[in-house]
C-alpha cells in the first residue's frame, strides 16, 4: 500500500493528546496546529473534552469523520488496542511515537503492533520516533520544532532526538525541506518504502537519510539503485567502528553491519556517503539549492592563493581535477584583472581586487559555454566589502534570470561574512564559511552528475 496517508492525510487523530503543555501529545496537537495544517485534527483523550481550541474525543471511534492518519502517543502496553481501534476506524497509517518496544527488548510488543495494523491494511511509522513533516500540505505532526522552512530535502532519519537538533537545524542553517520522517524501529515503513515514495514526490528534490542499520538489505540496494538515478540520495551511515556499532544495537536495536560492505553498498547503488553531519547539510544544500551539473569545466574564481590551494585539495581529495581555464574566458577576464592575477584554475584575481573587479570575474566564468560550474572563494580583505559583493552576485543572477549551472560560494572572514553568508543563502546561492566546505560541496554535485549518467547508461 503506498504511503500517501503518511504526506497528505485529510485528517489526523491523536490518541494521547494531552492537555499539559510541555507533554509530548500536547506539543503534537500544537504543531500540527499552528504550522498552518489545513485537514482536520482530531485530539483524543478520555479525560478532555477541548485540547487548544481543538474538540477532543474520548476514542478513535467516537470521531464523526473518516481518520486517514493516526499519531499514537499513549504508553507502549496502550499501543496495540490503541492500534486495532484505528485499524477498524478505516485509518491507512499509524504514526506511532511511543517508546519501550524492540529497543528495550520487547520485539513482542512491536510485533503485536504490526500484526494488528496489517489486518486492516494499515501501515505503521515507528515506533520509538519523533514524528512527521511535509511541508508542501504544511504538516508537523511531530514534537520537534515547529517552523521548519519548507524547500526540497527530505531528511529520513533512524534517529529520533538526534533527528529533532538536526531538525532544528535545518532552520538556523537556512536548509529547506520537503519532509522529515522518523522511522525509529522501522517495524513496518523502512527506508526503501520512503525512498519509493519520495523518488515521485515533486517536492522532494534530495534524500538524505541518517542510517544507523537496514532491515532488508537486498531490497534496499535495489531501491536505492533504482532512485539514484532520479534524484540524490545522501547517507550517514552510523555506527561505523566496532564500538560504534554497539551503541547502535542498544539504541534503535538495529545490526550496524561491517562498515566497509555498507561503503561498497552506497558505491555501488550511487549513494552520496557523507563523513558526517556537516557534511551531509552542505551537500544537501547544494544539491537541492541549484540547477544540476551536466558538463563543462569547474572554474574556481578567489582572491586568496591559500585559500585556493585548499579548494584544490578538497576538490582532489573528493575526485575532482581542475583543468586549465577556457582560452575564451581568460582572454575576456585578463585586461580587466591585475597584472599579477594567476589566470590559472583556481583564478587567483588577489587581494587587492575591487568589489566589482571579483563579481565581474565570477560571472564572465558563469557565463562561458564551455563553464559547467563556478566556485567562488572570497577572502575578506580592507579593500572589498562581503555585503557588497553577495549583494552584487545576487543583483547579476536575478538580471540573468536565475542560475542555469551551478555556483556554490566561500566567504571567509569576520562577521560581515557570516551575514554575506546568510544573504546568499537566503537568495538560492550555497555559501559556506570554509574553502573546504564549499568544495565539497560542489564536487558533491559533480560527482551526483557522474554516478546518475553511470546509472542511466548515458556516460
Ligand atoms: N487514549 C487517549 N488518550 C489517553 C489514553 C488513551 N487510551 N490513555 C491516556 N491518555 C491520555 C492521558 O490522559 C494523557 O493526557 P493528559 O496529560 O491530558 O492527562 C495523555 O494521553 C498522555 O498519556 P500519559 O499517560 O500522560 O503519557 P505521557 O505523556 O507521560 O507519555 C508517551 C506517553 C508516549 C510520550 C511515553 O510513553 C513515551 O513513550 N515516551 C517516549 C517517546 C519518545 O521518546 N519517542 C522517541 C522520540 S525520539
Amino acid at each position: 500500500m503506498d504511503l500517501e496517508a503518511l504526506f497528505k492525510p485529510e485528517s489526523i487523530a491523536v490518541v494521547g493528546a494531552s492537555r499539559t503543555p510541555g507533554k509530548i501529545g500536547y506539543e503534537i496537537v500544537r504543531n500540527l496546529k499552528e504550522y498552518g495544517y489545513s485537514g482536520r485534527v482530531y485530539p483524543v483523550n478520555p479525560q478532555a473534552r477541548e485540547i487548544l481550541g481543538l474538540k477532543s474525543y474520548p476514542s478513535i471511534s467516537a470521531i464523526p469523520d473518516k481518520i486517514d492518519m493516526v499519531v499514537v502517543s499513549v504508553p507502549a502496553a496502550m499501543v496495540p488496542d490503541v492500534v486495532e481501534e484505528a485499524g477498524r476506524k478505516g485509518a491507512k497509517v499509524a504514526v506511532v511515537i511511543s517508546s519501550g518496544f524492540k529497543e528495550v527488548g520487547r520485539q513482542d510488543l512491536e510485533d503485536e503492533v504490526v500484526e494488528r495494523a496489517r489486518k486492516y491494511g494499515m501501515r505503521v511509522l515507528g515506533p520509538n520516533i519523533f514524528g512527521v513533516v511535509y511541508s508542501p500540505a504544511r504538516i508537523n505532526a511531530s514534537f520537534g520544532p515547529k517552523d521548519v522552512i519548507p524547500g526540497h530535502v527530505a531528511f529520513v532519519t533512524q534517529s529520533g532526538a538526534l533527528g529533532i537538533a538536526l531538525m532544528g537545524m535545518t532552520i538556523v542553517e537556512r536548509i529547506g525541506v520537503s519532509a522529515i520522517v522518523s522511522i525509529g524501529n522501522k517495524s513496518d515503513i523502512d527506508d526503501a518504502d520512503l525512498l519509493e515514495y519520495l523518488v515521485n514526490d515533486d517536492a522532494t528534490k534530495v534524500i538524505l537519510i541518517y542510517l544507523e542499520g537496514v532491515k532488508d538489505g537486498k531490497r534496499f540496494i535495489e531501491v536505492a539503485r533504482r532512485v539514484s538515478a532520479i534524484k540524490p540520495i545522501i547517507v550517514i551511515k552510523a555506527g561505523r567502528t566496532e564500538v560504534g556499532a554497539k551503541a547502535v544495537a542498544s539504541h534503535t536495536g538495529s545490526l550496524a553491519g561491517n562498515v566497509v560492505i555498507y561503503s561498497s553498498v552506497f558505491k555501488q547503488t550511487g549513494i552520496l556517503e557523507a563523513r558526517n553531519i556537516e557534511e551531509a547539510f552542505d551537500w544537501a544544500r547544494a544539491l537541492s539549492y541549484l540547477p544540476e551539473y551536466k558538463n563543462g569545466d569547474l572554474v574556481v574564481v578567489t582572491n586568496g592563493g591559500g585559500a585556493g590551494v585548499m579548494v584544490t585539495d578538497t576538490l582532489a581529495l573528493n575526485g575532482v581535477y581542475l583543468s586549465s581555464p577556457p582560452e575564451k574566458l581568460v582572454k575576456e577576464i585578463k585586461p580587466k584583472l591585475p597584472g599579477f592575477a594567476s589566470l590559472g584554475n583556481p583564478i587567483d584575481v588577489t587581494g587587492m581586487i575591487t568589489n566589482e573587479g571579483y563579481v565581474d570575474t565570477v560571472i564572465s566564468s558563469l557565463l562561458n559555454d564551455d563553464v559547467g560550474a563556478v566556485l567562488a572563494v572570497y577572502c575578506q580583505t580592507a579593500v572589498t566589502d562581503p555585503t557588497i559583493i553577495a549583494g552584487l552576485i545576487i543583483r547579476k543572477i536575478k538580471e540573468m534570470g536565475g542560475l542555469s549551472k551551478p555556483l556554490v560560494a566561500s566567504m571567509i572572514g569576520g562577521e560581515e561574512v557570516y551575514w554575506a553568508i546568510q544573504k546568499l543563502n537566503d537568495a538560492g546561492i550555497p555559501a559556506y564559511p570554509t574553502p573546504e566546505r564549499a568544495a565539497s560541496s560542489i564536487a558533491s554535485l559533480i560527482n551526483y552528475s557522474k554516478i546518475r549518467k553511470r546509472l542511466t547508461g548515458n556516460a
